[in-house]
């Protein structure tokens, strides 16, 4: 089935997303926005100001004596288990004892106001000695200090390769990590019910994590435990995992308290305390024909996991498996370090180790490019993934739906790309103080979740007597649009308007043992959830329409809010009372498994994505050889969505996320001190991009006719990530603009971020 032109909201309709005017308008609800119970407890955490130290004593009595502070907790404090760790073990919800970053969270002060927390919390006294803290991810790879195993990716021989090649190259890259920066910070609140029931309402893409991680801090079965979060204000990866830490406190107050308790981290505690985009450091070695094609590689990946492992290993994983971006690779080695410092634990960010990845590899191919004296553009069309038997990735999956070198070329001729290359080479002739870059990116990103076990999804859906659908499942919403998404799959299953559709909070109790809502599968996995839900009710009320009309079953079709059978017809809503009473139910949950999928993380080998996503874009940059400011002045974007479930949506998606790729890429620059305190916690010192940086020449395309060719929801593919890897073409054509500035002898010295420091630093080094 596929949507309708004639209800409102079908499949691949433009609707607006459900919240639009209710963002704008101010009257979207988020968890601080929720009205207050009496009695409700505001907390403030206390954190570590060392990077690495024992705490010898905590004095709280001073905080305790101020007027509203009801309770100072710590670590001692907790009923259960001290462990919120996602994947693997031993990651503490507050430091016990040992305070492993600056910001790392050991006390929760609890008080009437927020202002009385914060007051209080500054007079905690502690007593501690400091230890050798290790800031630096060399130094961690150095003392082989890791968060988890160090996993690599293994295809053919690269040494040998390496050896028997024409042509060999060494060289380094490096790139920054990147601040979340949602709107909304980290909150959560727990109110504490009867028995030891905990309802804990947190801004975080993974209820069923946040679930758990109480459950083991206070001690008491899941079932004890629900957790409901209408929407986040932003997400991006960064409310994948850590919520917990937030929820979990929260819970062990109103527990300790038997008061409600909230805990909501100021923006500069929110920067402080939870972590980001992982940095990485990569030396690569690579061996290459004439014509550029690469023979052999041996690329080392080294990521700043921070003080634990979080999310690290399959962060670390997407990279391994994002290192070959579009090319292919036969004799290929992708080594991976996850080092451990004395830095706040890094998690996921949207992408997840694919930009990483993939910057790597693009360095390369230029770096080939500049040797051979042919462009980058020339090395991608020898290096593309291709047919038979160039179609195997270092990890063991097969490309079968590469459609990459034709989005590029497409794009590429309808922009007129060698035209305009042409003409920034002329501007670059007449002009010393601007000089412009171009450059284009090409992206193939895997879909699925890393780990098989994680790609399910779950959905409830209730049919009411007057026809109106309540509609739950297990994905969140975070700005992405998803219930929208969702919501359509469900008015289109029941050929009715989607206004008749409620959408409603996530909730643990609803629909449980859910995934995050991430890897850009959510519409993937809860779409298709919802579906099988809706189709059930919709194959009962078949029946009971069947017998109502006396035919068979095949002859009753749901149309435009209504059903009929030959020219006679039933509203929706008299089907639904009519189903109601023929004692027929008219609720159902669905449930969704993605198939064929397999990794095994010891190897690293695997099919581990259902299909691929992708896109391409070309960015147009200029910069300032005075100052080092650069602009992006044009970009065009050809995206493959599938058959886009909502154009409108996804527009926006794609939109969103190049920028927010180029804020990682240019201006986003995380900055420590040598003590390990991160210094750009706020909006005055960390530069997201803003309005008027979005290209004002912005041309986004997604690629017509195009439905995916396994079987998604509706043919339609994950969007929510790959667009951000499109913002990779702003830093190749900085890195071109900048090469630009010298006799082509050298090239650039340019890491990412490319600020205009950054930037100035590379002009001077290039005209040296
Ligand atoms: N879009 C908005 N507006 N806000 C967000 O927080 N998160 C991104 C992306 N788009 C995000 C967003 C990330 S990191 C992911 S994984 C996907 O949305 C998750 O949602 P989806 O799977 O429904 O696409
Ligand atoms: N993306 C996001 N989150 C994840 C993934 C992924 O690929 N794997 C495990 N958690
Ligand atoms: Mo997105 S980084 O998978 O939450």
């Amino acid at each position: 089935m596929d949507g309708s032109q004639n209800i409102v909201g079908a499949a691949h309709d433009k609707v607006q997303h459900d919240s639009a005017v209710k963002h704008v308008t101010g009257k979207a609800l988020y968890i601080d926005d929720m009205p207050s119970l009496p009695n409700t407890l505001e907390l403030v955490l206390v954190t570590s100001p060392h990077a690495h130290a024992t705490i010898k004593s905590i004095d709280a009595s001073k905080a305790l004596a101020m007027a509203g502070v009801a309770a100072v907790l710590t670590a001692k404090d907790i009923a259960g288990h001290n462990d919120i760790a996602p994947i693997f073990e031993g990651e503490p919800a507050i430091a016990d004892g040992v305070v492993e970053y600056v910001g790392h969270p050991f006390a929760v002060v609890a008080a009437d106001t927020y202002d009385q927390a914060f007051q209080a919390a500054k007079l905690v006294a502690v007593d501690y000695e400091e230890l050798k803290p290790v800031l630096s991810i060399k130094e961690a790879f150095e003392k082989e200090q890791f968060t988890y195993t160090p996993p690599s990716v293994i295809k053919g021989d690269p040494d040998k390769a390496l050896e028997a090649a024409q042509h060999r190259l060494q060289g380094e890259i490096a790139c920054g990590g990147q601040d979340h920066f949602y709107l909304e910070a980290n909150v959560a609140l727990a109110v504490p019910g009867e028995d030891q029931d905990m309802q804990v309402y947190s801004s975080t893409q993974h209820p069923t994590e946040v679930q758990h991680g109480v459950s083991h801090v206070l001690g008491v079965p899941s079932n004890a435990v629900t957790v409901e979060i209408r929407r986040m204000g932003g997400g991006f990866g960064g409310k994948e995992s850590q919520p917990t830490i937030i929820a979990a406190l929260a819970a062990m107050v109103a527990s300790k308290t038997g008061r409600p308790a909230k805990l909501r981290l100021r923006r500069d505690a929110d920067m402080i305390i939870t972590g980001k985009r992982h940095d990485y450091e990569f030396d690569y070695d690579v061996g290459f024909d004439d014509d550029g094609r690469i023979a052999g590689i041996d690329i080392a990946m080294y990521m700043r996991s921070g003080n634990v492992a979080d999310l690290s290993s399959g962060v670390m994983a997407r990279s391994l498996c994002h290192g070959d971006n579009c090319y292919f690779l036969e004799n290929a080695r992708f080594r991976g370090y996850p080092c451990k410092t004395n830095t706040v634990s890094n998690t996921a960010f949207r992408g997840f180790g694919g930009p990483q990845g993939m910057i790597v590899i693009e360095t390369i191919l230029e770096h080939i490019g500049h040797h051979l004296g042919k462009s980058l553009d020339d090395i991608r069309k020898v290096n593309y993934y291709g047919t038979k038997d160039r179609n195997v990735t270092p990890y063991g999956q097969t490309v079968t739906d590469n459609i990459i070198e034709e989005l590029a070329d497409r794009l590429m001729s309808e922009i007129d790309y060698e035209g305009r290359k042409q003409a920034i080479e002329k501007f670059n002739l007449e002009n010393q103080t601007l000089k412009k870059g171009i450059a284009a990116m090409p992206i193939k990103f895997g879909i699925s979740f890393n780990m098989p076990a994680l790609n399910q999804a779950g959905a409830l859906v209730h049919v009411y007597t007057d026809g109106s659908v309540h509609l739950n499942h297990g994905g969140t919403e975070m700005g992405q649009g998803l219930f929208t998404k969702v919501a359509q799959v469900v008015a289109t299953v029941f050929q009715i308007d989607i206004d008749n559709i409620k959408i409603s909070s996530t909730r643990t109790d609803k629909v449980p043992n859910t995934s995050a809502t991430a890897a850009s599968a959510g519409s993937d996995l809860n779409g298709m959830a919802a579906y099988d839900a809706a189709d059930r009710i919709k194959a009962r009320m078949t029946g009971v329409a069947a017998r109502h009309f006396d035919v068979a079953e095949d002859e009753i079709e749901f149309r435009l809010n209504c059903v009929y059978a030959g020219n006679e017809s039933l509203s929706f809503a008299e089907l639904a009372q009519m189903t109601w009473e023929a004692r027929e139910s008219l609720s159902a949950t669905g449930f969704y498994q993605t198939p064929d999928l397999t990794w095994d993380p010891i190897t690293c080998t695997g099919s581990p994505f259902y299909y691929f996503s992708y896109g391409v874009s070309i960015s147009e940059v200029v910069i300032d050889t005075l100052t080092g400011e650069s602009r992006t002045l044009h970009t065009d974007i050809l995206q493959d969505c599938g058959k886009s479930l909502n154009p409108r949506v996804d527009y926006g998606q794609i939109e969103g996320a190049y920028v927010q790729g180029m804020g990682w890429l240019t201006s986003e620059e995380l900055v420590w001190n040598d003590k390990g305190a991160l210094l750009t916690h706020g909006p005055s010192t960390y530069k997201i991009p803003g309005s008027r940086d979005v290209p004002p020449k912005f041309n986004i395309h997604i690629l017509e006719d195009a439905p995916n060719r396994v079987p998604t929801i509706f043919r339609s593919k994950a969007i929510g990530e790959p667009p951000l890897m499109l913002a990779i073409s702003v830093w190749l054509a900085l890195r071109d603009a900048v090469a630009r500035c010298g006799d082509g002898s050298k090239r650039p010295t340019l890491n990412a971020p490319a600020t205009p420091e950054a930037l100035l630093n590379a002009i001077t080094e290039i005209r040296a």
